[in-house]
């Protein structure tokens, strides 16, 4: 199945990119889709002719397969009054405290409405389109199918990989509990589904009959390979790309990767009010005990913009959201082209040696 399922996305190696929004650039996609494998685009921040403009600037640098990537969120919003001043109070106080001119703003708009954004996704066309946070409909599967899209869903637990199965989707992404940034997870209370990578392949692999992509602290030749000996037909990595100048990670957050204490890489809500994994840093250390009376995504994720914007920008890594997997100490520095060269020679490395 593995090998068909290559030979459908049109790649020669079982890499793909995993979308990465505020991280992954037409530059970074492109690099791994020319060197064989799948590059992939986390377009869930941006409204829907940024989409546009995104599919196109990676169509002028590969004419390879490639993956647009989209959070599925419902159009409204719920705004909790009471956790927005909650939020902006603590948010204020937090950036006088540490010396950044900015404050809070109420935004015109929360975020951008999936909708429109799935429409413009339409429009774009990608070869491959990669979903998490939920489920889509069967009339927007499709939707998708019919223009000859490939349709990947996210999954963090058996019965999430079976509720996609169930849809008829292309294939399923795995994101073990290694993984960085947003967990995906739709079915469960986020500390429910903390299911490692080696049980959710295994798991997912005796249950259904589906392709399966294995995302979640590989950083290298050796872990793609592991994840395709348990089950999985490709590997999809993040963070061993956030260090890549191709990346558009903050230079303050690619700084401090290497260094990363793998007991330091935590689950975070009270950057975005939403759980996702990162480097716990002073933000965390200060905000994280008031999450709970934080609002949740997307109204929390806009209101801290603006400081992590400044942060970024005044070099503050201890304030940014620094999204990345529990192996980030392994993440390597160097332009994606030769990341990608490096991974794919270590894979047939590891491939030959065990054989
Ligand atoms: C900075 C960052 C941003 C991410 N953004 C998205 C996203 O927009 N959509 C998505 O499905 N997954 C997103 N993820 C999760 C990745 O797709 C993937 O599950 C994860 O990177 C795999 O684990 P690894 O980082 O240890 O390689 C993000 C991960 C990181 C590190």
């Amino acid at each position: 199945m593995a090998s068909r399922f290559l030979e459908r996305l049109g790649i020669a190696q079982p890499l793909v990119l995993a979308p990465m929004s505020g991280a992954s650039t037409p530059a970074l996609v492109a690099a791994v889709s020319n060197g064989g494998g799948l590059g992939s685009h986390g377009v869930g921040y941006l409204e829907p002719q940024a989409i546009l403009d995104e599919a196109a600037k990676i169509r002028a640098l590969t004419d390879r397969p490639f993956a647009l990537n989209l959070f599925v969120l419902p159009d409204g919003v719920h705004e909790d009054e009471a956790a927005i001043d909650h939020a902006r109070a603590a948010l204020d106080a937090l950036m006088e405290h540490e010396g950044l001119a900015v404050r809070t703003t109420r935004p015109e708009r929360w975020a951008p409405r999936f909708s429109d954004q799935f429409a413009a996704l339409c429009e774009a066309r990608p070869p491959v389109a990669s979903f998490t946070f939920n489920l889509l409909t069967p009339r927007q599967i499709e939707e998708l199918q019919r223009r000859d899209i490939i349709v990947i869903g996210s999954a963090t637990s058996l019965a999430e990989v079976r509720a996609w199965a169930a849809l008829g989707v292309d294939a399923i992404s795995l994101q073990g509990a290694e993984a960085g940034g947003h967990r995906g997870t739709f079915l469960h209370a986020p500390e429910e589904a903390v299911i490692g990578l080696f049980a959710l392949i295994r798991l997912a692999a005796r249950a259904v009959n589906v392709p399966l992509i294995a995302g979640g602290g590989i950083m290298d030749g050796r872990g793609m390979l592991a994840a395709e000996m348990l089950g999985a037909a490709v590997s999809q990595l993040g963070t061993a790309f956030l260090g890549c100048p191709e990346s558009a990670a903050a230079a303050a957050w690619k700084h401090d990767l290497p260094g990363t204490d793998d007991t330091r890489v935590t689950t975070i809500r009270s950057f975005s009010g939403r759980a996702a994994r990162g480097r716990r840093n002073t933000y965390v250390d200060a905000m994280e005990a008031q999450a709970g009376h934080f609002p949740a995504y997307p109204v929390m994720n806009a209101l801290t913009s603006p400081l992590r914007k400044a942060a970024a920008a005044a070099g503050r890594g201890d304030l940014v959201s620094e999204w990345c997997g529990q192996a980030a100490s392994l993440s390597r520095a160097m332009p994606a082209t030769d990341l990608v060269a490096i991974l794919l020679e270590e894979y047939a490395q590891a491939r030959a040696n065990l054989a």
